[in-house]
């Protein structure tokens, strides 16, 4: 391959796909518009703030083609309308990011916890996951391909990060993406999921209720990886790895995005330096 084709290749990985993102108005949706945007996807993003979500579409550019459709995600004729929508406006749907999630409080003892609350985050979590891997399915089928991600949380893969209805959702998420994953793989399709550590978006400011810079010092402190702070767009290009062809044998994985947070118990200190300065040694 000639090097301009290949740096083409590299830095246009979605020439062409036609990708839909749900939660695409704001915070990691956002960015991962921006980023597929600029890899050349064509995108439709699908959102319930209706103002965000179409200066999301100005600030990508009249260059790029990128429409907005109001779509909550707990409707199922609202998904499919967005999904039809994506095939009419451009012809086919390579990508859906299923990414719309929404936070509650923490309570922390269980019989404090609302029933109808912990409904209302089941049915934008999963049961919204559901419905857009399914009207994604249906229009990916017959096209004998496709990448379909959505994004859990380090929630996913750990308890006592989150509320008793958030962890619960993400576990489903995991589930979901599994079985849907065996169902689609006969059809080429490949199913996938994100789970980010904390991220500081508008999403995180309600969870937490703290402003940016405290939010992404309060992850920090708990981090295992440090040094790095972990953005939206990194969990943007790590969707951006399971939409590509880079990606294209990955299938019914969880990728976590968390600088190796849920794999330790920090309580046990085995690898604690016996100082602050370490990073100063050899
Ligand atoms: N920010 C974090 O720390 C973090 C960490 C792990 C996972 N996540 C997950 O990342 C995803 C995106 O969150 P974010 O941090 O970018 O938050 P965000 O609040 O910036 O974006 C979420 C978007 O989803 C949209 N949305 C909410 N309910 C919807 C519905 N019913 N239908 C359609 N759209 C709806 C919101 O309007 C918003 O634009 C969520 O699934 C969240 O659970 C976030």
């Amino acid at each position: 391959m000639a090097i301009t084709s290949l740096l083409s290749a590299l830095s246009r990985r979605l020439e062409g796909k036609v990708a839909l993102i749900t939660g695409g108005a704001s915070g990691i949706g956002k960015r991962t518009a921006e980023v597929f945007a600029h890899h050349g996807a064509k995108l439709v993003i699908a959102d319930i703030q209706d103002e965000l979500g179409h200066s999301v579409c100005q600030s990508i550019g009249a260059q790029n083609d990128v429409t907005y459709v109001h779509c909550d995600v707990t409707d199922e004729s609202q998904v499919k309308a967005a999904v039809e929508k994506a095939v009419k406006a451009y012809g086919r749907l390579d990508i859906m990011f299923n990414n719309a999630g929404v936070p509650n409080e923490c309570k922390p003892r269980i019989i404090d916890n609302d029933k109808a609350d912990f409904e209302r985050v089941l049915r934008v979590n999963i049961t919204g996951v559901f419905l857009g891997i399914k009207h994604a399915a249906q229009a990916m089928i017959p096209a004998r391909g496709g990448s379909i991600i959505s994004t859990a949380s380090v929630s996913s893969c750990a308890g006592g990060i989150a509320s008793h209805a958030y962890t619960c959702s993400k576990h489903a998420v995991v589930g979901l993406t599994r079985n849907a994953a065996v169902e689609l793989g006969q059809f080429g399709i490949r199913v996938n999921c994100l789970s980010p550590y904390g991220v500081a978006t508008p999403f995180g400011r309600e969870f937490i209720g703290l402003g940016d810079d405290e939010l992404e010092g309060l992850f920090g402190s708990f981090a295992n990886l440090k040094g790095v702070t972990l953005k939206a767009e990194d969990v943007a290009n790590a969707a951006l790895f399971l939409a590509c062809e880079e990606g294209r044998y990955v299938s019914g994985h969880n990728l976590v995005v968390d600088g190796g947070v849920t794999i330790v118990n920090p309580s046990f200190g085995v690898f604690r330096y016996p100082d602050d300065d370490h990073h100063d040694q050899a």
